[in-house]
């Protein structure tokens, strides 16, 4: 797939199918995420891949905006330093590399931020210093994803030259 296609047709999922997606591409979404550029280059992110009925649905009673991560087939868990002002931007750019690289392989995804920090601290030994800035829930989708998207248009979003000109192009 290419990658104005991969964008233009990758929806947030929030149900997924029972098919097991392999460990290669769990593997790739991981790696995806190495290979994010961060800020200075500083790669203070930490990823924790959740697998397994049990750990999906502690992560779900973690979470106050994302207990649908319970159905999906793996989840990752990014952490962020936020002593650096720039985490949270670094937090979606390697969020978004994972979910492209996902849909690449078909496999789908839906990004929570809601969570109930204490507790998933607790449940999954996160340190004192990072933050989770996003869990990303991964698996096969249960029907033919339709890449319609319910998005303003651009003459609304982007400019010419100056805040509010009309794009020429
Ligand atoms: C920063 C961010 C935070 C989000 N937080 C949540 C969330 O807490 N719970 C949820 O169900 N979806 C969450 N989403 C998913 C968005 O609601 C979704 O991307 C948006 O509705 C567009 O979806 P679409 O691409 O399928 O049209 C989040 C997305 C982003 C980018």
């Amino acid at each position: 797939m290419d990658t104005y296609e991969s964008i233009a047709t990758k929806l947030d999922v929030r149900e997924f199918s029972s098919r097991p997606v392999p460990a290669e591409i769990k593997r790739k979404v991981l790696e995806a995420a190495r290979l994010t550029q961060s800020g200075n280059n500083l790669q203070h992110w930490r990823f924790i891949l959740v697998e397994g009925k049990e750990n999906l649905k502690r992560l779900a009673g973690d979470s106050t905006s994302g207990r649908w991560v319970a159905g999906a087939d793996f989840a990752v868990i990014v952490l962020t330093n936020p002593k650096y002002p720039f985490h949270l931007l670094d937090a979606g750019r390697a969020t978004q590399d994972m979910q492209l690289a996902a849909w690449n392989y078909g496999v789908a995804s839906g990004v929570y931020t809601g969570i109930d920090r204490r507790a998933l601290a607790r449940d999954f030994g996160i340190p004192e210093e990072l933050n989770p800035s996003a869990v990303v829930a991964f698996g096969y989708p249960v029907k033919k994803i339709i890449g319609k998207k319910n998005r303003k248009p651009l003459s609304e979003l982007a400019f010419q030259d100056k805040y509010g000109k009309k794009l020429a192009i």
